[in-house]
């Protein structure tokens, strides 16, 4: 065939004409030539390096032998040792030297609250201020103590949990389980109102200081001081399950037996003493006012 030449540019032409107009035949670029050559020489070496061909069950495997799940598992594995060797210090170091060292708080507490936000704020809220049922752990009622042993003894089992070495306490159900009549429930709620300096009516509080002495001293304490294990102060004002005579009545018929789970194997024991420390650290915020 006849090549023919574009008289303006000097190209060859298609050779097709269209009402006079000739289409010229331009080439390719070498560069996309190239571009395009290369990526299939680079599709062919990733192909044979990396794995990719699926056989059956089964697939090729790649020369360099390495996936990239591979990769991200080696990398998790040197991050969580390097985490756990900065919460080292934490295990190894007495608890009470721990609370008391500003640089320890300043390189953990970040973590600690965000700890706290995912695995107690849904109970003790993100203030740490609880709700109704899920006590306050900023005030001064404890209904254990703010030990820092004896709260980490807390974190590690619980309370009421299902866990062996988990801390019982157990308020009866004195209505419920028959213990009491109704009537000396509602004497003994009358001077619960007492202790705590409520309104009351006198002659119950009278006769239930008697239902008291008998009934409830031996864990909340001949004054209603509350025992430190678990029982509660009656007389601070502070309310796990509400002050008034309805929720007392309530507490004394039904019993209450607030469970507060256990976080062994759950947390490690480096989170555990974080936790234990955010807990020092927030209330003495508190106390430093801000
Ligand atoms: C499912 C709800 C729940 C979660 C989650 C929870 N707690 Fe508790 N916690 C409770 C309850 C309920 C009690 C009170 C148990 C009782 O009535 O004796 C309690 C008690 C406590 C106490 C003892 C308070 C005292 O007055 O002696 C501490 C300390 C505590 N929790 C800290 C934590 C920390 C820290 C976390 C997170 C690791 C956490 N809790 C997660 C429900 C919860
Ligand atoms: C075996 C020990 C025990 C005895 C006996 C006992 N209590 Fe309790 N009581 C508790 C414990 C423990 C709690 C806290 C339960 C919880 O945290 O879930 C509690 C909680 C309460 C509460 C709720 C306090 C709050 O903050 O809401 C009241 C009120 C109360 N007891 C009054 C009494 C009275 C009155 C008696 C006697 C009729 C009595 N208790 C006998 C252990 C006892």
């Amino acid at each position: 065939m006849q090549v023919e030449k574009d008289d303006i540019s000097g190209q060859q032409t298609t050779g097709h004409e269209w009402d006079g107009i000739k289409e010229l035949n331009t080439p390719v670029p070498k560069s996309v030539i190239w571009v395009y050559a290369l990526s299939i020489v680079f599709t062919l070496a990733v192909w044979l390096l990396y794995p990719s061909v699926p056989f059956g069950p089964d697939y090729f495997r790649g020369l360099i032998g390495t996936t990239s799940r591979e990769t991200i598992l080696e990398q998790v594995e040197t991050a969580q040792a390097t985490r756990a060797a900065f919460g080292q210090e934490l295990v190894d170091r007495d608890l009470y030297a721990l609370a008391a060292d500003a640089d320890v708080r300043a390189r953990h507490e970040a973590a600690a609250a965000v700890l706290f936000n995912d695995n107690c704020a849904a109970c003790h809220g993100t203030d740490l201020k609880g709700q109704m049922n899920f006590p306050n752990l900023l005030d001064d009622a404890w209904l254990f103590s703010d030990d820092p042993e004896q709260i980490e003894l807390i974190l590690r089992y619980g309370i009421n949990a299902a866990h062996d070495e988990t801390q019982y306490s157990i308020m009866p159900a004195f209505g419920h389980d028959g213990i009491l009549e109704r009537a000396a429930i509602r004497d003994a709620t009358e001077y619960v109102l007492f202790l705590s300096g409520a309104d009351h009516d006198r002659d119950a509080a009278a006769r239930g200081a008697e239902v008291y002495a008998s009934e409830c001293a031996d864990c909340h304490g001949e004054n209603g001081q509350g025992n430190g294990i678990g029982a509660p102060n009656l007389t601070d004002g502070f309310w796990l399950y509400g002050g008034d005579r309805d929720a007392i009545y309530d507490s004394l018929n039904k019993g209450r037996a607030g469970v507060m789970p256990f976080w062994e194997g759950r947390l490690s024991d480096a989170e555990i003493r974080k936790l234990v420390l955010y807990l020092q650290w927030s209330r003495a915020n508190g106390k430093d006012g801000d």
